[in-house]
Formats: C-alpha cells, sequence, structure tokens
C-alpha cells in the first residue's frame, strides 16, 4: 500500500469570475469568464480508510470522489484526499467549480488516467450538477482551461467556447459579503421570474446578451468608456433579474457616482451579501478609498490564468 507522504499527488485548478453574462449564461446566451490567480489545491493518496480534510465543503468532494472512482469502476478504493484553497467559498469565485475539477483532475492523475481536460471539464460539470442543479458549465470549464473563454451552452450536450486574449488591469474586486442564498437558489429565483412573465424575462435576457458581446468589443478595443457603460448595463439588466441585494446596490451606486462601474461576477445575493463585485475605475485608488470607507474587503486579482495543472506527481 501507497502510505509514503511523497506518493502524494497534488493538483490544483483556479477560481473564477464572470466579466459579463452570468444568469443570461444558464438559458442559452454567451457569457465571458476569466480564470484568477486564486486557486484550490487537492491532494490524493492512497490510505487503509476513506478520508478528505477540507475546511471547504466535505459533502461535494465526497460527491466528486465517488463519482469519480465509480465511473472509473473503482468504488472500493480508500484515499485520503486533502484539499485546501484561497478561493473565499460562495461569494461568485468559483470555489465549488474549483473543487469539482481539481477533485475529479486529482484522482484521474491517482488512477493514472491520461490528465485529458474534456474528460475531466465533463465530469466536473456532472458534480457541478449534483451542487447546483442547473449549472451553465461555464464555471468548470473556465476552471479546467483557465484564460479569458467566450462560452455558450447550446443544449446539455453542446457547449462551445472560445480561448481570448486581453490585458485587463483595470478592475478591482470587492466583497459585499457571503450571500445567504446558494448558487442553485439564485439560478432557481430567475426561473421563477422566467416562468412568471417569460416575453419579460427574454428581453432582458437577449439585452443581457447584447451587452457581453459590446463588452468583447470594448475589450478587444480597450476603450475605457464602453466598458464603463456596459458594465453599468449589465448590472442594471441583473438588477432586473432581482438577483442583487439592496446592500450591494448602494455600494455599486456608489462605485458609479465617482465614475467606475461595477457588476456582481456570480449568482448574486438578494439579502444582503451579494458576494464579489467587479469594479472598474480608470483609477484602481477610488475603488480601494471607497470600499475602506465602507469597510467591504477589496483586492486585485490577475486575470487570465491558467487552468487545472499538476502541481505534484
Ligand atoms: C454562477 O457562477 C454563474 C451563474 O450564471 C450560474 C451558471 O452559470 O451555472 C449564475
Amino acid at each position: 500500500m501507497k502510505e509514503d507522504v511523497e506518493d502524494k499527488i497534488t493538483v490544483s485548478a483556479p477560481g473564477k469570475i464572470i466579466l459579463s453574462g452570468e444568469h443570461a449564461v444558464v438559458y442559452g446566451k454567451p457569457a465571458i469568464l476569466a480564470a484568477i490567480n486564486r486557486r484550490l489545491f487537492v491532494s490524493v493518496r492512497q490510505s487503509s480508510k476513506n478520508e478528505i480534510i477540507t475546511s471547504e465543503s466535505p459533502k461535494l468532494a465526497e460527491f466528486a470522489r465517488d463519482f469519480v472512482l465509480k465511473t472509473f469502476g473503482k468504488p472500493r478504493e480508500k484515499l485520503r484526499i486533502e484539499i485546501s484553497s484561497e478561493i473565499s467559498i460562495g461569494c461568485g469565485m468559483g470555489s465549488s467549480a474549483a473543487l469539482a475539477v481539481a477533485t475529479t483532475a486529482g484522482l484521474f492523475k491517482y488512477l493514472n488516467k491520461p490528465f485529458d481536460k474534456e474528460k475531466i471539464n465533463e465530469i466536473a460539470y456532472e458534480i457541478e450538477k449534483k451542487q447546483h442543479g442547473n449549472p451553465s458549465g461555464g464555471d468548470n470549464t473556465i476552471s479546467t482551461y483557465g484564460g479569458f473563454l467566450w462560452f455558450r451552452k447550446e443544449t446539455e450536450f453542446l457547449k462551445l467556447f472560445k480561448q481570448l486574449q486581453f490585458d485587463l488591469t483595470k478592475f478591482v474586486l470587492i466583497n459585499t459579503g457571503r450571500p445567504k442564498e446558494t448558487t442553485g437558489e439564485m439560478v432557481l429565483g430567475v426561473r421563477k421570474l422566467y416562468d412568471k412573465n417569460r416575453l419579460k424575462t427574454e428581453k432582458i435576457l437577449n439585452e443581457i446578451e447584447k451587452t457581453t458581446k459590446q463588452l468583447l468589443v470594448a475589450f478587444n478595443q480597450m476603450d475605457e468608456k464602453l466598458i464603463r457603460i456596459t458594465i453599468r448595463e449589465n448590472e442594471r439588466l441583473l438588477e432586473k433579474l432581482e438577483v442583487i441585494s439592496n446592500f450591494a446596490k448602494k455600494i455599486i451606486r456608489g462605485i458609479e457616482k465617482l465614475g467606475g462601474a461595477a457588476k456582481i461576477c456570480g449568482a448574486g445575493g438578494k439579502k444582503k451579501g451579494s458576494g464579489i463585485i467587479l469594479a472598474f475605475h480608470p483609477q484602481k485608488d477610488v475603488l480601494f478609498e471607497l470600499a475602506k470607507k465602507k469597510n467591504l474587503p477589496a483586492f486585485e486579482v490577475k486575470l487570465g490564468e491558467e487552468g487545472v495543472r499538476i502541481e505534484k506527481s
């Protein structure tokens, strides 16, 4: 039996932010996603009993482990899995997708399967479904492939994406607090709105698609004015989908008053915290000062980072 720590396999997967298109992406609209330089690490080694050492979501890790082992016909394998993370949980930074991707990839490596990103992504998507019910698959795809992605779910079995290249440095992330709701609950909330008033909601989703395309052009030309306008438009549309709390809206209006723009970058939250907001301003200091005044954590992240990778094998 391999009990030596030296035999430990470690892989990591990045968190993400959605630059445009969250929620609409569940309805087949495109999204622009970026991998960030905050990662989740999973180590796997053989053991005499099954153990998961984590401060993350042990249930999800357990499900991921059992799902992958079953897929490869090894349900009785005994493993010690250790998980550590730099990604805040449940704030819109893709912590659960990174967990699904890294656990899957770690087990692929442990079982000596080829490190095939397409297969890892497919399995991570199935694990994400367990967590969120009806995810788009965008979060696990960006965590797998990294960089910047244009992503669109055409149908359950066809998800198209293309790598993009941008040089984006004028963003600051501000944490408005962990939402009380889960991503699954937020996605369900939009579904209820859609079922109640289909025409009106479809119109909002179509408008979000327009802002996503407009943002792509704005990034491509590095047109700061258009970036600011588009993020503001995107935020207003997300507010119409009722995924942002009054608390977060107030912060965002404050940023706009100072000449910037901001939006949520995940599922959002209605009660108090809406998770991380992506804030843009030609002078980043303005954003840090505002966050300090409001007593909210603010930080910079690098965008377009590497996807899932082997750290040690
Ligand atoms: C969550 O990070 C993004 C949502 O669009 C849900 C999804 O894409 O599965 C809200």
